[in-house]
């Protein structure tokens, strides 16, 4: 299990000790040309978490290769891309496949991109002919069958599945009852998000063989442990960055005592566990364990 950031939710130019806390770096999402991304009031707290509408604010594809890219080595770097046509997507993976990044992860969840699953093949299909890189689609999990779009990612070519991008709010302000945010509504993301994420993962991995990167609402190691039952492979931090930035290692020695406690050996052990059609207690899970160690001849218990 990698622990990743989510897209958006960290700036590793600016906390780089940070991105080092983690397996791999996430870009922000980058696009074919220049953003400036929306007006603020951009971002809103909620019950339950928080609201924003950056509007995918970056520098564009050609600075982000010329100049942010270099300034990123020593990481593992998936690169987020966002486009407004299934060209866009094409351009901006074909530009990515001769750069030093690990992965991209198509962003399928962009304003003006339509979220039919037709068209979210049809943005892997072209991407997936221009890059030999591995490419995760992220998912949003606003959509009747979040598993249907998962299988039409995968017949495309996709090599995983980030789930789940935000899902829309509105918050009003309390004096005056306008839309806190310029832009009216915005992606909700914290812990309202986290049911709605394991019900994605949960849904994806019987639908799919695909690696899944779970993320959403996750600020402990049970969260992980959660995102993991449900069929998560690895996981990504997104909000509980803004506010505790140490949260990376705080979480790994919870998950450790999470594991432990129901009898893992390790995190990957965990994969799919609510899946488990008669779950192992965790009595009989350590009698496993010690039945295994005296087939090797070791006196261990536990
Ligand atoms: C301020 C902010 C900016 C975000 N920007 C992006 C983005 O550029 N691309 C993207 O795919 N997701 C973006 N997201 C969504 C996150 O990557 C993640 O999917 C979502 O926040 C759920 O995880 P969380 O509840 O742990 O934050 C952003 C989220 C926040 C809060």
């Amino acid at each position: 299990m990698r622990l990743l950031n989510a897209s958006g939710c960290l700036d590793a130019l600016t906390a780089l000790e940070v991105a080092r806390s983690l397996d791999v770096f996430v870009t922000k999402t980058v696009t074919p040309m220049p953003r400036a991304g929306n007006d603020p009031v951009r971002i809103a707290e909620v019950d339950g978490g928080m609201l924003n509408a950056i509007g995918l604010a970056n520098p564009g594809i050609e600075r982000f290769c010329g100049d942010t890219l270099a300034r990123l080595a020593g990481l593992e770097v998936w690169v987020s891309v966002g486009g407004f046509s299934v060209q866009d997507y094409a351009d901006l993976a074909a530009r990515l496949d001769g750069e030093d990044v690990a992965a991209i992860e198509l962003n399928l969840s962009c304003p003006n991109v339509d979220e039919v699953p037709e068209s979210v093949g049809e943005v892997v299909a072209a991407a997936r002919a221009v890059t030999e890189k591995p490419l995760y689609a992220k998912l949003s999990p606003a959509v009747p069958d979040v598993a249907e779009t998962a299988r039409a990612a995968e017949a495309a070519g996709a090599d995983g599945l980030s789930l789940v991008n935000t899902i829309r709010g509105l918050a009003l302000d309390e004096r005056t009852l306008r839309p806190v945010l310029a832009r009216g509504p915005g992606g909700l993301s914290g812990p309202a998000l986290r049911p709605v994420a394991l019900a994605a993962v949960h849904a994806c991995r019987r639908a799919t063989a695909l690696p899944i990167v779970g993320m959403g609402g996750v600020a402990t190691g049970r969260h992980v442990l959660e995102l993991l039952a449900a069929g998560a492979n690895d996981v990504a931090l997104g909000t509980i960055l803004f506010s505790d930035p140490a949260a990376p290692g705080r979480i790994r020695a919870e998950l450790e005592a999470e594991l432990a406690a129901h009898g893992f050996a390790d995190a990957d052990n965990a994969v799919g566990a609510a899946h488990e059609a008669d779950l192992p207690t965790l009595h009989q899970r350590s009698r496993v364990r010690v039945e295994k160690h005296l087939h090797t001849g070791l006196n261990v218990a536990g």
